[in-house]
């Protein structure tokens, strides 16, 4: 067996939703970046490998944050007395218009990845602008710091602003080909893939979406979007396809929802129950980002609805429609949502607890990139050494207690070390990005 080794420590994963495995002084075992299995002993087959005792530490699975705009992260926290489209024509489109100068977009980007980088996420289904040679420096950038990725050149070719817009659906797809040749071509990237990216259905017209679908066809690509954040939104796309019977079937109209197409979709606050069934049937995956849904006045997405219906959920943060990176304050507020929704909307949907937040914001969204965000035998090895000894100043806590503190008091929480497939991405010579960890008296987020 090569490249293995064992991590001593008291560990915290999800089997399935609300299925939290809790085990205290025990071994994970890692080899050829997968992970072995979690044991109480260590079985003898296991015996040999080097082994590492992190002792009163929590070893949870690297969290996943299923949707951020990472050309956003330069506004976090501003303009937030607006909706959604204010939003986007005031500040997003603006902003996103600069990354078409590259030394602007390297300096942005580095500060997003440098921000991922320290905190708890491993991996992100990211969000880039519509420019390809931007695009293609912040898959660098991040391929450099070890983290993984799906990254999105963004298609939009209506409703924009001048600078941001592109000049038609074959301009776009011309960029789009540039773009994928480059990044799918000479093995440039081991933990960074593309994945397809129209903004949402107001940004697209059908000529994109039809030639994006082919697109999709030929690179067996997956496919994220926007769906159903806010009310006038909603509206506006019933207007812009009158012959869609839903915001879900206008992307389903043009084969880019779900099925044999790996999708993920963000928001989904304003759903019917058609919708809800077709994502079901199409096993489309939904980002929640309550952070965002709220800064925005966006609303409740019906998460129980969702997991009960059967429909894959993850946790997103969405910068910057949330101002915060961590899929730990992702859980808190998912759960905090939850309860508001239980209380003002429908009592029949049972708020979110810590376990099942704890999953959605691990295994959860981590299924999108496949076996992640678990411990159990056969997951990719993501995982975070968690000093959470801040939190231990009256006496000892049972495991529960302390991940509910480290989810709803991330900032005391010191990252000690963070694996990305079997690799601990703070333990190696300073790549070509130059990324530091946060000290202990920095924390970590
Ligand atoms: N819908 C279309 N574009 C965006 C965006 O950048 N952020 C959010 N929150 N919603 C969108
Ligand atoms: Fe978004």
């Amino acid at each position: 067996m090569s490249e293995g080794f064992v991590l001593k420590g008291d560990l915290c994963f999800s089997r399935a939703s609300g299925d939290l495995e809790v085990m205290e002084n025990a071994y994970l075992v890692c080899a050829d970046g997968v992970c072995k299995g979690a044991y109480q002993e260590l079985p003898e087959e296991f015996s040999s490998l080097p082994l590492t005792d992190h002792q009163n530490r929590l070893i949870v699975p690297g969290l996943v944050d299923l949707h951020v705009h990472a050309p956003q992260y330069t506004f976090w926290g501003l303009g937030m007395d607006l909706e959604l489209i204010q939003w986007l024509n005031r500040h997003t489109f603006p902003e996103e218009s600069k990354y078409e100068d590259l030394s602007y977009a390297e300096k942005a980007y580095r500060a997003f990845a440098d921000e991922v980088y320290r905190g708890p996420n491993t991996r992100a289904v990211v969000f880039a602008t519509r420019h390809t040679p931007a695009t293609l420096l912040l898959m660098d950038i991040l391929e450099g710091s070890g983290l993984a990725a799906y990254v999105g050149k963004v298609n939009m070719d209506r409703n924009g602003i001048p600078p941001l817009q592109e000049e038609s659906a074959e301009a776009s797809l011309a960029d789009t080909e540039i773009w994928l040749q480059a990044a799918l071509g000479e093995k440039r990237y081991a933990n960074v893939k593309p994945i397809l990216t129209p903004r949402f259905i107001p940004s697209c017209t059908d000529g994109l979406m039809s030639g994006l679908k082919a697109v999709q066809r030929s690179y067996g690509l997956p496919v994220q979007s926007h769906l159903s954040e806010n009310q006038g939104e909603v509206a506006w796309v019933r207007e812009l396809c009158p012959g869609a019977g839903s915001y879900a079937q206008a992307y389903d109209a043009f084969g880019m929802f779900g099925g044999d197409t790996p999708t993920v979709m963000a928001h989904c606050v304003w759903m019917s129950d058609e919708e809800i069934e077709l994502m079901r049937k199409r096993q489309v995956f939904v980002a929640h980002c309550p952070q965002s849904n709220m800064n925005l006045s966006s609303g409740i997405a019906p998460v129980r609805r969702f997991l009960d219906a059967g429909i894959p959920v993850g946790l997103g943060s969405d910068v910057a429609g949330g101002s915060h990176t961590s899929i730990f304050r992702a859980m808190s507020d998912a759960i905090q949502v939850s309860k508001l929704y239980w209380r003002l909307v429908d009592e029949s949907c049972r708020a979110l607890t810590l376990e099942e937040a704890f999953y959605l914001g691990t295994l959860g969204g981590g299924a999108f990139f496949g076996n992640i965000g678990s411990f159990l035998p056969g997951y990719e090895f993501d995982a975070l050494v968690i000093d959470d000894s801040r939190n231990l100043d009256t006496g000892p806590l049972d495991m529960q207690s302390r991940l509910a503190r480290v989810v709803y008091q991330p900032d005391r929480n010191v990252i000690e070390e963070k694996y990305v497939r079997g690799k601990n991405i703070f333990d190696r010579p300073l790549g070509n990005a130059g990324f530091k960890k946060a000290s202990k008296e920095e924390g970590v987020v």
